[in-house]
């Protein structure tokens, strides 16, 4: 699939707007094309999430002895982990064709219909970001994934009537990162679910030496450079491969180019990625709760209007990291900093009352 196809099958799912943080996790338009030649191929060149490769390797492997195409398959984790990858892994080790799209791409029911009855035997549908089809569209799905048909209604007014469309049998990969928004009768059709987890600095050192490899990107690249990227990268393949290509730049202009610990930790360091991957605006946020509100606890409005944040970057860029290294927490009275945030920014609890606030 061309760049270009591949664009325009994803309907509004490229984030364009002005987020040009290096650590937001989300797909921006600059990553289009990186991404797709960086995308490893099969699952013996996938990295990490073994329990999930483990397992469809058991599902592709069962299927291929059937001589049937796999059950509907459902990835769901956050933003960069390598849910449509593993959609392309699918059809690769297969050897069948994807048909790519998206939820917010199809508007009306026909046109999910025109797409079902396009597919060939064995074909893998995958929709990205499914949770955003709309009800109309979704009830096309049902029966197309449980009796592989479509219901078309002919005609109109009283001459209106519903003619049933066998499918060919087919597999839909649907992708989400908010699996509580899918609707539960589309969630139990499908008959493998695989959750995708934030990966450990191994796997990224893995991942990141060998994007530093491929044509795309051919830098010189040591273990202790690819561990310090990795370090700053969110457990994230994609923030991975974006923090790679920067400090790649850097070490070509500064040094001789080759990647070493030195030349990828000063390189981020003049990015603003602080050596757990923080940026400006995750350390503004958590001083600005430190110095403006004792630590907290703090509501998002607030904190939004304080920083001059969007409370939507704050609740799903910044909080989603700052909860896992347990710099931040959140109680029913709003978020706090805790000790160990306090720690990251070498600052000491503060004393309210004779009592530590954290
Ligand atoms: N296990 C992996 N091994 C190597 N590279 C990976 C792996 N997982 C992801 N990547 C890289 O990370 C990039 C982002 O992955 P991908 O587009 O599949 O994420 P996603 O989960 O679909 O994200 P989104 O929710 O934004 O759609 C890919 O270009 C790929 O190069
Ligand atoms: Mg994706």
């Amino acid at each position: 699939m061309s760049e270009k196809s591949f664009r325009s099958n994803m309907g509004d799912n490229i984030d364009d707007s002005t987020d040009s943080r290096l650590i937001y996790s989300g797909f921006s338009a600059e990553d289009v094309e990186v991404e797709y030649s960086l995308r490893p191929r099969f699952l013996s060149e996938y990295i990490g999430q073994n329990e999930v490769k483990d397992s469809l390797y058991i599902s592709i492997g069962a299927a291929k002895k059937r001589g049937e195409p796999i059950d509907h398959v459902l990835f769901y984790g956050p933003p960069g982990l390598g849910k449509t990858t593993l959609a392309t892994v699918i059809a690769n080790e297969e050897g069948v064709n994807i048909r790519t799209t998206s939820g917010p791409a199809i508007t009306h029911a026909g046109d999910l219909a025109a797409i079902l009855t396009n597919l060939s035997a064995g074909d893998i549908l995958f929709i990205d970001e499914i949770h955003r089809l709309n009800p109309a569209v979704e009830e096309v799905l049902y029966p197309a994934m449980e009796d592989f048909a479509v219901d078309i209604i002919v005609g109109k007014g009283p001459a209106a009537r519903s003619i049933r469309l066998d499918l060919p049998r087919f597999t839909l990969i649907g992708a989400t990162t908010k699996a509580g928004m899918l609707s539960s009768p589309l969630r139990d059709r499908f008959g493998i679910t695989h959750r995708l987890q934030p990966y450990e600095v191994e796997d990224l050192i893995k991942i990141i030496t060998r994007s530093a490899s491929l044509p795309r990107v051919g830098a010189l690249i040591t273990e202790g450079g690819a561990a310090e990227i990795a370090r700053r990268s969110r457990g994230t393949p994609r923030i991975a491969n974006r923090l790679l290509m920067r400090v790649r730049d850097y070490a070509e202009m500064r040094c001789d180019g080759e990647i070493n610990e030195e030349t990828a930790a000063k390189a981020l360091e003049k990015l603003g990625i602080d050596e757990l991957g923080l940026d400006g605006v995750d350390r503004n946020l958590l001083l600005c709760m430190i110095d403006k509100f004792g630590g907290g606890p703090v509501g998002l409005d607030t904190l939004a209007a304080s920083t001059g944040e969007e409370s939507s970057t704050i609740e799903d860029v910044c909080e989603p990291y700052l909860l896992q290294m347990g710099f931040i927490a959140r109680t029913p009275r709003g978020r706090v900093v805790t000790p160990l945030g306090y720690a990251h920014l070498g600052r000491a609890p503060q004393e309210q009352n004779g009592q530590i606030s954290f």
